[in-house]
């Protein structure tokens, strides 16, 4: 039987989107800017299933009854293909998921990808683009590697800013927990939207943080990248902690890693961090630096884990005979 398997990296959003605009078609209230980086992966296989009249998802080997993320993208697909097959679906990730490690990106990219490889639909970056921001309104941007700009004032056309060859940053993720968030993001931005009172003034800075943003890393200034990063990131975390009821992702040791990172700042290294729906740190550094900050904050704090990446490429199909 045909089986098609596809792999997409995930993306950590250096100006974030946290809201959105239509909550039905999954659209982004705003611009963001990220990098995909290239040793985490979903590895994401699909087949018919000649067994029932039904998809099937199945996560890390796990069978999910929530299919609610990936259907809306399967349909936009099944709409192309005109295959009215049900699916298997085996997703595999090699990182903790849904504890902000943007694997429902790279998941839904992965499937995406899998799924027009499978049907040879040969489709365009805006069907693409299309059929995953219905599945996670992060996953067009792990179509892309590098640096990533996704613009909501066209379209959400997602397009490269640098590549990893023209500007080979390094990439640490501080696992601060494994646990699975309790909020969803999903349910978090619609709080948020709804409840905090900086929600509109958080709107209000996007352009502004996205032309910052932008020139930083085409002129490939970490000074400058650190500070639009960093101020963008704390002004995400107000806004969820402003919100009602609040939300906080952050723990203990996602602020001992900040602080280990201010001290490694304060003594000459090049790094920044960002940190998501959930409590783990990235942080984007110099690779000269890189072995340093790995010993400071393996010993200075109480992280589980330390994963090590670079910018990574976009997905692609693999041959798994
Ligand atoms: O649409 P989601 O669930 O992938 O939301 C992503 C939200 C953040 O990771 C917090 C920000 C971002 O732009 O990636």
């Amino acid at each position: 039987m045909k089986e098609t398997t596809a792999i997409a990296h995930p993306n950590f959003a250096l100006v974030k989107y946290w809201g959105k605009k239509d909550s039905n078609q999954n659209r982004p209230a705003m611009s963001s800017i990220s990098i995909t980086v290239d040793s985490m992966q979903s590895k994401t296989k699909i087949f018919k299933n000649t067994q029932s009249n039904c998809h099937r998802l199945f996560i890390n080997g796990m069978e999910e009854t929530d299919l609610s993320k990936i259907l809306p993208s399967l349909f936009y697909l099944s709409e192309i293909s005109k295959s009215d097959d049900y699916l298997i679906i085996q997703s595999e990730n090699n990182f903790p998921t849904s504890s902000g490690l943007a694997s429902s990106a790279s998941g839904i990219a992965s499937f995406v990808t899998a799924y027009g490889a499978h049907y040879e639909l040969n489709l365009g970056l805006r069907d693409r683009i299309e059929a995953c921001i219905l599945g996670s309104g992060s996953a067009p941007r792990s179509l892309i590697g590098g640096f990533v700009l996704m613009d909501h004032n066209n379209n959400y056309s997602c397009t490269q800013i640098l590549q990893k060859a023209d500007w080979p940053v390094d990439v640490l993720i501080c696992i601060a927990s494994e646990e699975t968030k309790e909020i969803s993001s999903r349910q978090g931005m619609e709080i948020s939207k709804r409840t905090s009172p900086l929600y509109q003034d958080w709107l209000g800075a996007n352009e502004k943080h996205i032309s910052l943003a932008l020139k930083a890393i085409k002129e490939k200034d970490m000074g400058r990248l650190e500070k639009v990063t960093e101020e963008n990131c704390n002004f995400m975390h107000e806004v969820m902690k402003t919100s009602k009821p609040s939300i906080i992702y952050m723990n203990d040791v996602t602020h001992s890693c900040v602080a280990e990172i201010e001290n490694l700042r304060a003594s000459g290294h090049k790094l920044f961090y960002t940190i998501d729906a959930g409590p783990q740190v990235k942080i984007i550094c110099d690779p000269k630096s890189t072995n340093t900050i790995k010993d400071t904050i393996t010993h200075g704090t109480d992280v589980i884990d330390i994963i090590h990446a670079g910018l990574g490429e976009s997905p692609r199909i693999i041959d798994e005979d």
